[in-house]
């Protein structure tokens, strides 16, 4: 019995360990471009995918910038990618997306200071939160993960363009499929579904990805959106006590669930990757292969809605 009960405990453990070392290897980045002299501004580079993003990308030797929600976050961030890169060109800035105020000062700052941007990374995001609203007044989810992205790219676009081979990258995600923008209650203040909140403001980041691409049309700046799928990080906070995700992410990583240096790969494949140049309005999905926009994000006439509502609220443009 106790033979093979081991044997069994062996050979599962085995085949755990060998599926992962395959997985690890489908799972690099597969363009090996090195960044020196690319100036890259990063959102939400505290935590997470925006975090292992950056940590990569200064292996790459880029200048980065790391836009975070606290200064004292981004600098304990910077010393830690500092310490295990040797990159001395990283520099923490304050970047609240839920508050235009916030918004403006960062983009009139990094205008200021930087002559150039090659990427901008749209990355920060809040992920079914109970109701709250920003500085604004927009509800949380649509307003950091879209809004408050389309304040900053226009802001910072002037820039953007002025760069040549410059590039915008949005991190959107599959359960965008399912969204749909309530242009009657925007702000969901009738009804908030957090779950459909999540979902319509990840919609948002595609259709806004459309919109941009169309507005950029004679500009040499390359639009790319990408679902990194399912990665365990700190995204889950508002859904998950601490204690359960302690226990469960060592695990389902073991598994084959992404961790955030596996899913910030997509993250650096759309920032870096030469073979996307000239390819503005790419979708790029986990296998680093173009994917298909889903249908709701193909409406072009919410999508312009969208950007018409966008402007107006965030007055930007
Ligand atoms: N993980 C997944 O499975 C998955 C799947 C699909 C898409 N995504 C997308 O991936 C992106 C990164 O998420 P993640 O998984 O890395 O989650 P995460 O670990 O929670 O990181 C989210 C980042 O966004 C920042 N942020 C939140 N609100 C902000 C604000 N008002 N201003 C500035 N920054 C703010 C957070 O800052 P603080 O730490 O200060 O709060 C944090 O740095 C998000 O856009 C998410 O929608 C993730
Ligand atoms: C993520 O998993 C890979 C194995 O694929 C491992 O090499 C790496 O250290 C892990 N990273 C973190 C931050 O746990
Ligand atoms: C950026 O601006 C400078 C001066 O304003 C100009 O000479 C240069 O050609 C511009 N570069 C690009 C790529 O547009
Ligand atoms: C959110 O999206 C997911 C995935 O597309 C879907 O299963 C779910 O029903 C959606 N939820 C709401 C409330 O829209």
């Amino acid at each position: 019995m106790g033979y093979i009960a081991t044997g069994s405990a062996l050979a599962f453990f085995t085949a755990v360990i060998l599926r992962r070392l395959f997985l690890k290897s489908k799972r690099q980045c597969p363009s090996s471009k090195v960044m020196s002299g690319k100036t890259v501004i990063i959102t939400g580079a505290n935590s997470g995918l925006g975090k292992a993003a950056a940590m990569e990308l200064a292996k790459r030797r880029a200048r980065l910038i790391l836009a975070c929600r606290t200064l004292a976050s981004a600098k304990d961030t910077v010393k830690e990618i500092q310490k295990a890169t040797g990159n001395s060109e990283i520099i923490p800035k304050e970047l609240d997306l839920a508050s235009l105020k916030s918004i403006n000062k960062f983009s009139k700052d990094v205008l200021t200071e930087e002559g150039k941007i090659d990427v901008l990374l749209n990355n920060a995001g809040v992920f079914q939160c109970p109701y709250s609203k920003t500085e604004d007044g927009f509800e949380m989810q649509m307003g950091v993960n879209h809004l408050g992205h389309f304040a900053l790219t226009l802001l910072l676009l002037e820039r953007i363009k002025n760069t040549s081979g410059s590039r915008i990258v949005v991190v959107s995600s599959s359960l965008s499929k399912r969204g749909s923008i309530n242009f009657d209650d925007f702000n969901c203040e009738k009804d908030y579904n957090k779950i459909k909140a999540y979902n319509d403001s990840k919609l948002a980041n595609l259709m806004f990805v459309k919109q941009l691409t169309e507005h950029l049309r004679d500009s040499c700046v390359d639009i790319v959106a990408l679902n990194p799928g399912m990665v365990v990080t700190n995204l889950g906070r508002h859904v998950m006590s601490s204690v359960i995700k302690a226990v469960l992410s060592p695990l389902v990583v073991l598994l084959g669930l992404r961790n955030a240096s596996e899913g910030c790969q997509t993250l650096v494949y759309c920032a870096v990757a030469d073979e996307l140049r000239g390819k503005s309005g790419i979708y790029i999905g986990t296998d680093f292969q173009p994917c298909d926009y889903p249908p709701n994000a193909m409406d072009n006439e919410a999508a312009f809605k969208l950007w018409e509502l966008s402007k107006m609220l965030t007055k930007v443009a």
